[in-house]
């Protein structure tokens, strides 16, 4: 059975199977190169995954939202209503803060729903399992609230974000909800993440997949630290601008600027950290050349650099992405590996030789698991379209 038709099966068990139902799906994301950049103004690549969050939704005539997640059953039907949004530490947080963010943008929301959410996206894994659920809520309210016309899809990205930074808490850049929002099949998404933007670049490669690597570390620890990151790039860049540099971002710097003013930076822990943004920047831009080029062995090695520059200078990959980063590059058939989103755990991203996929997922996984103990998971990534309503029953 089509995995909507099991969510459609689970809601009509819990809700009822009576009137009309609508079904949504939004995607997760990969991020190819450019990392950490998109709170310092850089661009970034990523893309929409084929694998994703699905909800389905039937608009109440109250102010109720009942919500259910077949993937925390535990936590059973959580239902508030839309004057009351407040958090309570469950996964329907994000949802929450996506219609909060709607209400405090002086959109009218007078009507909540019964919906039942099912997610493919492993959680915490990097693949932005709650910008997929944000990005979804707020495709589902403007649907349920007759805004199709006055919302845009880019909208719904900046209402995730910002649901995301101020009703969670989490000082996350716009990169993953500008993916699952607005990805598209077989194409990555080069984005400005100071202008939005973007140019979509195809990413269907002759003969090479994307291969998708998962710890299964969990991130643990990674939102404070995500967050003290974000900090010390910001102090870096009073401390570059007090100086006299006229720059906005970090990632407005050449790295010849960055040498030029690396000694203005008060911390001396946030040198490192400046130069991965500078240096992860010019990357990207070098890497989409490359692949407009067809030079994908040169793609490859710019990811390869991506991974040294945030293990070494920005300091968030840890040993368990260091493993399986390490094994990757060593196999036969790999073009080029590198840990992928916020890091600590989570996954990692390879392009590998088609006729070196089954190896390479043999070979890594038991050199990672020798590493760590750990088991680690693979994915083939097909690269889908970003979120959208896929139909009604
Ligand atoms: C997380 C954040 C993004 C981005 C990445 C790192 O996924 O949500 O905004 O900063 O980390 O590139």
């Amino acid at each position: 059975m089509a995995v909507e038709m099991q969510v459609v099966a689970k809601f009509d068990e819990i809700f009822g199977s009576e009137g009309k139902k609508e079904i949504f799906f939004t995607p997760g994301r990969v991020n190819l190169i450019g990392e950490h950049i998109d709170y310092n103004g850089g661009y970034v690549f990523p893309c929409a995954l084929s694998f994703g969050t699905y909800a389905v939704c039937r608009r109440r005539d109250d102010d109720i939202f009942r919500m259910y997640s077949m993937n925390f059953e535990k936590d059973g039907i959580v239902e508030f209503s839309l004057k009351k949004l407040i958090k309570t530490d469950v996964w329907a947080d994000y949802c929450k803060g996506v219609i909060d963010t709607f209400i405090k943008h002086g959109y009218k929301i007078e009507h909540g729903a019964d919906i039942v959410f099912f997610g493919n996206i492993p959680n915490g894994a990097g693949l932005s399992s709650s910008a997929s659920l944000e990005v979804l809520m707020g495709t589902i309210i403007r649907e349920i609230s007759g805004l199709n016309d006055k919302v845009s899809m880019i909208d719904i990205v900046k209402f995730g974000q910002e649901a995301e930074n101020k009703f969670i808490g989490v000082n996350c850049g716009i990169m993953d909800q500008f993916a699952v929002g607005m990805g598209k099949e077989d194409k990555a998404i080069l984005l400005n993440c100071d202008t939005l933007e973007y140019d979509y670049v195809p990413v269907k490669l002759d003969g090479i997949s994307i291969v998708i690597m998962n710890t299964n570390k969990r991130r643990g620890l990674g939102e404070s630290k995500y967050n003290e990151r974000r900090a010390s790039c910001e102090a870096a860049l009073k401390d570059i601008q007090e100086a006299g540099k006229k720059i906005n971002h970090l990632c407005d710097m050449t790295m010849e600027d960055f040498e030029e003013v690396k000694k203005y930076i008060k911390s001396e822990e946030a040198v490192p950290r400046v130069r991965h943004a500078v240096s992860e920047n010019v990357r990207v831009l070098e890497s989409v050349k490359c692949l407009k080029e067809n030079d994908i062995e040169k793609f490859g090695k710019l990811m390869n650099g991506s991974h040294i520059s945030l293990r070494d200078d920005y300091e968030v990959t840890g040993k368990e992405l260091d493993a399986i980063v390490a094994a990757a590059w060593e196999q036969e058939g790999t073009v080029g590996a590198r840990m992928t989103g916020a890091g600590f755990g989570g996954c990692a991203v390879s392009l590998v030789k088609n006729e070196f996929i089954d190896e390479f997922i043999k070979n890594v996984g038991e050199k990672y698991t020798k590493e760590t103990g750990l088991e680690a998971a693979f994915y083939v990534a097909n690269v889908g379209d970003g979120s959208r309503k896929l139909g009604e029953c």
